[in-house]
């Protein structure tokens, strides 16, 4: 049976020219800043996103983690979103291992933070405050349905940053998509940010592998935190070398993914038992309400993956669905005719 598998972007396999540029990658020691295909891709990265250096991590969440943990002190606090995904979904990573405390404020759902909540939050000079020590965005925002975030609107918020000395970060694990989707550059959204990460192994097809692009100095902090979580590479550019090809190869087809997902949300916003609102359907990511009363979410989750489509409950209500590579044209009208067949049954 064919399987249509809309869990995540991250389901995603490497292409074929990533697995022969891995054949024949250069390679040294990480640790010790020798692997030339590693210091490639972070020259790479640092100069695509306008930045002095970048630096290789393992995932999205230790990019965040390290990137958090670089800006901040122990027992200070971070602004975020309430549906950010390091809030979120990374096991309180920042709280646990870097003493920081997020300060959470209503993503609306765009992914933007009302301005005048993000002025009224940063902690005034008090020996009973927390001191604030940074503002995190999260570009395009996964919860907020895969919405892409204008550079107008990160410039408005770097303003209020800059009036308050206060560096911003963005978790760009998906920016490429927000980038094409607003149909500008990486290096423009990211023009007035002190940090940014995004993630290879998302859309761009990657098997492993974040990059955090920022200055010189704060990389250098980076690097030493990164060792001390572990997450010190020796011979990375095997995986490396992909990141490479991806920045050249698959970021223009990430406009593809967006053309499935829309494709996706009007297919299922016609099936009666579900909803979908097709404003929010900017990028690659969908999310569906289930309206039809008589059926039970897990249900639907599980008949759905019987039937060969996959995708995540994400709340009571509420499924989410990721188009990527994987998932080409037919995958997207099985899932739609899947759907259709599934909710027109008793
Ligand atoms: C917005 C966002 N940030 C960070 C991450 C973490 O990436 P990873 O799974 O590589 O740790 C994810 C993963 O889905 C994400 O969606």
């Amino acid at each position: 049976m064919e399987i249509v598998d809309l869990r995540s972007d991250t389901v995603t396999l490497p292409t074929e020219s990533m697995r022969q540029a891995m054949a024949v990658a250069e390679l040294g020691d990480d640790v010790f800043e020798e692997d030339p295909t590693v210091n490639a891709l972070e020259k790479k990265a640092a100069d695509i996103f306008g930045k002095e250096k970048a630096l290789l991590v393992p995932s999205g969440t230790m990019a965040n983690l390290v990137s958090v943990l670089t800006h901040c002190d122990r027992g200070t606090e971070v602004i975020l979103g309430d549906k950010a995904h390091t809030y979120m979904y990374e096991a309180g990573g920042i709280a646990a291992f870097g003493g920081v405390q997020p300060r959470t404020l209503n993503n609306h759902d765009d992914g933007t933070i009302d301005l005048d909540e993000i002025k009224g939050a940063i902690r005034p000079d008090n020996v009973h405050f927390p001191k604030t020590q940074l503002i995190g965005l999260e570009n395009s925002h996964n919860v907020c349905y895969g919405a892409p975030i204008s550079k107008d609107y990160i410039d408005a918020v770097a303003k209020i940053a800059n009036e308050n000395g206060l560096p911003i970060h963005i978790d760009g694990a998906r920016i490429f998509n927000a980038a094409v989707a607003l149909g500008t550059t990486v290096k423009s959204l990211t023009e007035n940010v002190d940090s940014v990460s995004f993630c290879m192994s998302k859309g761009l097809s990657c098997p492993v592998g974040s990059v955090i692009c920022s200055s010189a100095q704060f990389i250098a902090k980076a690097r030493r935190l990164r060792k001390g979580l572990g997450g010190g590479m020796r011979q990375a550019g095997i995986f490396a070398v992909s990141g490479l090809v991806a920045l050249d190869e698959m970021v223009d087809r990430l406009k593809d993914d967006h053309a499935n997902a829309r494709r996706l949300a009007e297919g299922i916003s016609e099936i009666e038992g579900l909803s979908v609102d097709l404003n929010h359907v900017k990028t690659n990511i969908v999310y569906a309400e289930l309206t039809d009363d008589n059926k039970n979410l897990d249900e639907v989750v599980t008949a759905m993956g019987d039937r060969g489509v996959q995708f995540f409950a994400v709340g009571p209500a509420r499924i989410r669905m990721v188009a990527n590579r994987g998932v080409e044209g037919d995958g997207i009208e099985k899932a739609i005719k899947e759907f259709s067949s599934y909710f027109s049954s008793a």
